[in-house]
Formats: structure tokens, C-alpha cells, sequence
């Protein structure tokens, strides 16, 4: 691929309903971009969408509910557009439901992939951003990691998506027309500052911050804390929260770049700071004015002690910084769940989506 090859233009968002993919949306569409979205919304709803054009104040450009290992439905999307480059979000993302059912989980993130790059393949598309995880760093903490730590993923998610990144180094290595950024995200949290977009997973949260804001907002008794006998300075286990309004920014500062070089790029994403469970815990309470209600629990299998971000590389690369911080998280996540007691349950309803 030329350096002067012109900034792609029409994305296609796997996984564009879900937390990140939608924010990423607006992101997008912010900048100029035209967005496709598939979602087969196994964990996001369709009216998720409505919000994004209602932020946005543009549309996204088609919306199909498929499965992404569905070959010949996402072949069909790719053939009536003219993708220049693909977000891939969709995926599985629960540590411990990954423990109970690693073979949903090999088969939807991997075979997923595999399908999506066979279908970019046959369209002659060759530039994707792909949504891996600090999760594949497993073990190799403490101390912030940079993208040359080992991996070492300790649960079957962390093993899928470090699986997906060796197919597309591979994949990178052998044929010279593909371009791959892989974006290791630690831990995304907050929400759009509007309050209309956020994180509501189907089911209980695996996740911290939407954990704590069902326990604030009085649906959950007390929040679970997962181990206070990890070697950290409180005992409970350290991550890297980063906004989300900054982890969708690096996505689009990705697509900017495509074209800047071929081969496979490999960015962590992160603020370079750890925070422990119940720093957050103190923080979100904070922004909540509410005391958040918390039980010990033992450790949770899978979970590691720490994982903390050296994001100097992306910086270097396309000049991101996160602006935000964890107060800003708190209280936009805060935000989120006020206005949206019942999450995306019952709000707008999107015409149903287009079927290929
Ligand atoms: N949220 C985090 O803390 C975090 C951290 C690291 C990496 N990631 C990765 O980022 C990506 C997005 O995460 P998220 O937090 O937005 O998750 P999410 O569950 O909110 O979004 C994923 C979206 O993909 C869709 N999806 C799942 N399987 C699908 C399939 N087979 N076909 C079509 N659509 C499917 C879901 O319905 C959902 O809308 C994932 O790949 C995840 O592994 C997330």
C-alpha cells in the first residue's frame, strides 16, 4: 500500500452496538467517516443505534443483525458497500463465563475473525483495527507493561484474543496489502458525556464500573470485591481504567493511519496508572455522593493481580493522550445509570434493522 493512499472512508463496525463499538460510532461519524454497523446484539439492543444518530446528528449509513460467523451474510454486506476498512469490536468478553464456555468463546472471537478476514479478503479489503485485550499480558505484571511483554493470557478469553492476534500477524507477515492495528485495551470505562450513551451488558456486569453503579443506584445489595490478598498495596487487584470518549479517540486516530505503513501494529491502550478496586470503589462513590456498599469475596478464577498500561508507543506513534481521568469515568458512568435506570430496557426503539 502507498503512503499517499487516500483515508479510508466507509468503516465497517462489527460489534457497533456494544459499549465501545458505540461510542466508536459517534467517533466516527464526528469525523467524517461513513459507518456500517453488524451486530447480532447478543449483548447490546438495537436502539443503542438511535442514540448514536441522535449524538451524532448523522446516520449510520446501514445496520445489519447478523452473526459474524455467518460467511455468507457478511459476505452479502460487503458486497453491496464499499468498505474501505473494518473496526472488529464483536466478540465475547467475560473472564469467568470464558471458564464455563471456552469453546463459544474460541469459536465466536477466533472463528468470528477468521470470517470476517476471509470475507474482507474476498472484497479486496485489507485494513482492519482490531479490539485485543491487556488480558493476553496474563501474569506478566507488576509494573506497567509495554507491547514487547510476553504474552501469557490466563483464561480461555485472554487465549482467544491473543490467538486472533498471532492469525493476523500471519496473516500480515505473509501478504504485504494488509494493514492491522491491534489495540490492546486495558480497562474502558465512563460513559458518552451526554448521559444517552453507556455501558449495560446483558445480565450481571463482569465489569467494575457498571458493577458499582447498579449497586449505587440500589439494584445490587453490596458489590462483590473479587480477592483482597493480591500482592497490591490494599490487597485488591490494580487495572488501568481508561475513558472511553479516549479509547474510541485512538480508534479513529487508527483509521487516520492506515495507511501510514502496511504490516501489523500492536498499541496498548491505557493511562499509564493503576487504580485498585477499592480506589474505584472510593472514587465512584465520590461522584455518586453516596456511600457504594462493598462484601470481601474470594479471588475470582482467571483474575490476575495487575495489569497496568505503558501506552508511551501510541503516543509517540499518532500523538493520543487520554484527557480524561477516573473522576471523569465515575461520573459519567454515574451520569449513564441515573438517566437510564433501566439501561437501553424500553427507550426508542430503532426500525428494525436491515437482514441480508
Ligand atoms: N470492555 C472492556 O473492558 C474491554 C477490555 C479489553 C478488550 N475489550 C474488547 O473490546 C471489544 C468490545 O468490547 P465491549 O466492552 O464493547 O463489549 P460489548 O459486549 O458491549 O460489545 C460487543 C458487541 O459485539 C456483539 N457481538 C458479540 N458476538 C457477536 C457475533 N458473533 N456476531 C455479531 N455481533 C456480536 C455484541 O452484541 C455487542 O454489541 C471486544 O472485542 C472486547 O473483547 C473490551
Amino acid at each position: 500500500m502507498a503512503r499517499n493512499d487516500p483515508v479510508p472512508s466507509t468503516v465497517l463496525v462489527t460489534g457497533g452496538a456494544g459499549f465501545i463499538g458505540s461510542h466508536a460510532c459517534v467517533e466516527l461519524l464526528d469525523h467524517g467517516y461513513e459507518v456500517i454497523v453488524v451486530d447480532n446484539y447478543s449483548n447490546s439492543a438495537p436502539q443503542v443505534l438511535t442514540r448514536v444518530e441522535r449524538i451524532a446528528g448523522r446516520f449510520v449509513g446501514a445496520v445489519y443483525e447478523l452473526d459474524i460467523r455467518d460467511r455468507r451474510a457478511l459476505s452479502a454486506v460487503f458486497d453491496r458497500h464499499d468498505v474501505d476498512a473494518v473496526v472488529h469490536f464483536a466478540a465475547l468478553k467475560s473472564v469467568s463465563d470464558s471458564l464455563r464456555r471456552p469453546v463459544e468463546y474460541y469459536d465466536t472471537n477466533v472463528g468470528g475473525t477468521t470470517a470476517l478476514l476471509r470475507a474482507m479478503h474476498e472484497h479486496g479489503v485489507h485494513r482492519l483495527v482490531f479490539s485485543s485485550s491487556c488480558a493476553v499480558y496474563g501474569e506478566a505484571g507488576p509494573g506497567p507493561l509495554d507491547e514487547t511483554t510476553v504474552p501469557r493470557p490466563a483464561n480461555p478469553y485472554a487465549a482467544s484474543k491473543r490467538l486472533c492476534e498471532e492469525v493476523l500477524a500471519d496473516v500480515c507477515r505473509r501478504r504485504p496489502e494488509y494493514t492491522v492495528v491491534c489495540l490492546r485495551y486495558f480497562n474502558p470505562a465512563g460513559a458518552h458525556p451526554s448521559g444517552l450513551l453507556g455501558e449495560d451488558p446483558r445480565g450481571t456486569p463482569d465489569n467494575l464500573m457498571p458493577r458499582l453503579a447498579q449497586v449505587a443506584a440500589g439494584h445490587q445489595e453490596f458489590l462483590r470485591v473479587f480477592g483482597d490478598d493480591y500482592p497490591t498495596r490494599d490487597g485488591t487487584a490494580i487495572r488501568d481504567y481508561l475513558h472511553v470518549m479516549d479509547t474510541v479517540e485512538a480508534h479513529r486516530l487508527a483509521l487516520d493511519h492506515l495507511t501510514d505503513a502496511p504490516g501489523m501494529h500492536v498499541y496498548n491502550l491505557g493511562l499509564g496508572r493503576g487504580s485498585s478496586v477499592l480506589e474505584v470503589l472510593a472514587a465512584f462513590s465520590e461522584a455518586a455522593g453516596r456511600t457504594v456498599p462493598y462484601a470481601m469475596a474470594p479471588r475470582r478464577p482467571g483474575d490476575v493481580a495487575e495489569l497496568v498500561a505503558d501506552a508511551t508507543a501510541v503516543t509517540r506513534a499518532w500523538g493520543w493522550r487520554p484527557a480524561l481521568t477516573l473522576a471523569d469515568m465515575c461520573r459519567d458512568a454515574w451520569r449513564f445509570q441515573r438517566l437510564n435506570p433501566r439501561g437501553y430496557a424500553g427507550s426508542d426503539r430503532r426500525p428494525k434493522p436491515k437482514e441480508c
